[in-house]
């Protein structure tokens, strides 16, 4: 049978009450906020929590918070993760045996339950756990993760009807789709629910089963995902649930010969190491096939700016690109080019309107059942927080940067750090290569006149091809950075953010240091995790 339409779940409007029902979003916000929950391990189907055996837990706080436990997280042994590998193997016959639409018809529930039922358990586990405002959880964890359900199921149909083998007189051909022998390594980000929906869901919809290590700062939606799916008809053992100690798990994971696939999106220093390690698996003989390795990683992603842009729209596009989630986007703009004949009245610009949303709030109460829209939240964690905070007093002493806004931190209440812009009068100076992964921007200001050479030192200055944008109204110039910048970026935005993908409208994912450019929500991921059998029979 084929699908149901496919289209993309609407961001709903805000001011709507019908739609919108805060009073709703309210008491599961409430709910969560009352009192700690347990979360589980799910291996096979079956909940295993903390004070079961001596199994010891970590605790999932509230960055805007984080006196607040929001989850008491059962960490996985390294028996429990034997047992999860071992439940994912015997799941996989039944499961792959189904007829495909069964199958699909769990993702399809699944995307209908998020954005109905589940929808504001979804939105306030993302707020509260994840650091969120209402509509950044809402287009993440509601329409973002519905999307990758119902498009994977569009593409993987087409796959699936596919048959490009050619047939000959008394000779019939055909391609086959198997999943993969193993099972599937799915290792997921705190930055995106629906990234998680994704990197466990893609592989599963095709058949393969899935161990499933979620980031910690991330377990409170990550398993309410979990629980909806399988409400949604997930058989036991499809997808084992590993909260834990991420090398621990990983080192387990990746000594099982059946392990056939890593589908990760996290830093790019932990994606090589895991890319190294598989590799000499590989060569010293420990697994059955070559796994797959999916992977999408950092990036350092930019904006620039021609001098025939409209200010107005760059200005306001940078604004969201680089500081909506408080710059914790893979894809968030992270360095700026600006000519120099526009770049005065845009910086003022950008700073005035910055300094209008911003805020830090220590007392918390904007992500915690107050202010639900407050642009800025918190950092995730301390480790981020640090991170940013180290950034920025290095900024302060050195000689090639000056703080235009920002700069401030407060961590007493909640992991809170300014949205920051730094100029700099050296294109190639670190802050323009290095991710920070939070709310802070450099600007470099080119000559106008050197518009190609500036698109040049873009794409030289990092390692990294994830995202990047360029406002332009004269075509020429559109032209000459869209050739120049052909490697610099896997998403390429002209006179858009170069943030927000849209499931299904532009696939997502970078090349180079940025990842593998697989592309999640689009068509190609799925046939990463297929092993394709050709059949021929003589009539
Ligand atoms: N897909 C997201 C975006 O485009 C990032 O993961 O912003």
């Amino acid at each position: 049978k084929p699908p149901k339409q496919i289209t993309n779940e609407p961001v709903k409007p805000f001011s709507n009450k019908d739609i919108l029902d805060w009073d709703l979003l309210r008491a599961s916000i409430s709910k969560f906020n009352s009192a700690s929950l347990d979360v589980p391990l799910v291996i096979n189907g079956k909940r295993i929590y903390h004070n079961e055996g001596s199994r010891q837990f970590f605790q999932q706080t509230n960055p805007a918070k984080h006196s607040q436990v929001l989850a008491n997280v059962t960490q996985a042994s390294k028996q429990d993760v034997r047992d999860a590998i071992q439940a994912a193997k015997s799941a996989k016959e039944k499961w792959y045996k189904m007829p495909f639409y069964d199958r699909a018809a769990v993702f399809l529930k699944a995307a209908d339950l998020i954005s109905t039922k589940y929808r504001y358990d979804m939105l306030a586990a993302t707020m509260l756990g994840q650091g969120k405002n209402v509509y950044q959880a809402e287009i993440d964890c509601i329409t973002e993760l519905a999307d990758f359900f119902r498009f994977n199921v569009k593409y993987a149909t087409e796959l699936y009807n596919q048959q490009p083998c050619e047939s000959s007189p008394g000779v019939w051909n055909k391609a086959e789709y198997r999943p993969l022998e193993g099972f599937v390594y799915a290792v997921t980000p705190f930055n995106f629910t629906a990234i998680s929906g994704n990197l466990i869901g893609a592989p599963a919809l095709m058949g393969n089963t899935v161990v499933w290590k979620p980031s910690q700062a991330a377990s409170l939606s990550n398993f309410l995902l979990l629980t909806v799916l399988e409400e949604a008809g997930l058989p036991h053992g499809v997808v084992n649930f590993v909260p834990g100690n991420p090398v621990d798990i990983t080192n387990e994971v990746l000594a099982d010969e059946e392990f056939s696939a890593l589908h990760f999106t996290g830093s790019t220093a932990v994606f090589k190491q895991l890319y190294g390690k598989i590799q000499s698996g590989v060569v010293n003989n420990l697994y059955r096939d070559y796994p797959r390795i999916v992977g999408e990683t950092g990036g350092k992603n930019f904006h620039l700016v021609h001098p025939s842009a409209s200010l107005p729209h760059a200005v306001l596009s940078t604004l969201r690109g680089a500081f909506e989630y408080q710059g914790q986007k893979c894809s968030a703009a992270s360095r700026l080019y600006l000519p120099k004949s526009q770049s005065t009245e845009f910086l003022e610009n950008l700073v005035g309107t910055l300094e209008s949303v911003k805020t830090v709030n220590t007392s918390a109460s904007k992500i915690n059942g107050g202010d639900l829209h407050g642009f800025v939240g918190p950092v995730i964690h301390q480790q981020s927080f640090e991170k940013l905070a180290n950034a920025i007093e290095e900024a302060k002493k050195d000689p090639e940067l000056e703080i235009l806004c920002g700069g401030k931190y407060d961590k007493s209440n909640g992991w809170f750090v300014e949205p920051t812009i730094i100029k700099t009068t050296n294109p190639l100076h670190k802050f323009m290569s290095t991710e920070f992964f939070g709310p802070v921007l450099t600007v470099y200001e080119y000559p106008d006149s050197e518009f190609s050479q500036i698109c040049e030192t873009i794409d030289k200055t990092t390692a990294y091809g994830l995202t990047g944008a360029v406002f332009a109204r004269d075509r020429e110039a559109i032209i000459l950075a869209d050739e120049k910048l052909k490697y610099s970026a896997g998403n390429f935005y002209i006179n858009d953010k170069c943030t927000g993908a849209v499931v299904g409208q532009q696939w997502f994912g970078g090349a180079r240091m940025s990842g593998t450019d697989d592309k999640a929500g689009g068509s190609n991921i799925l046939s990463r995790f297929v092993s394709i059998r050709n059949v021929k029979e003589n009539f």
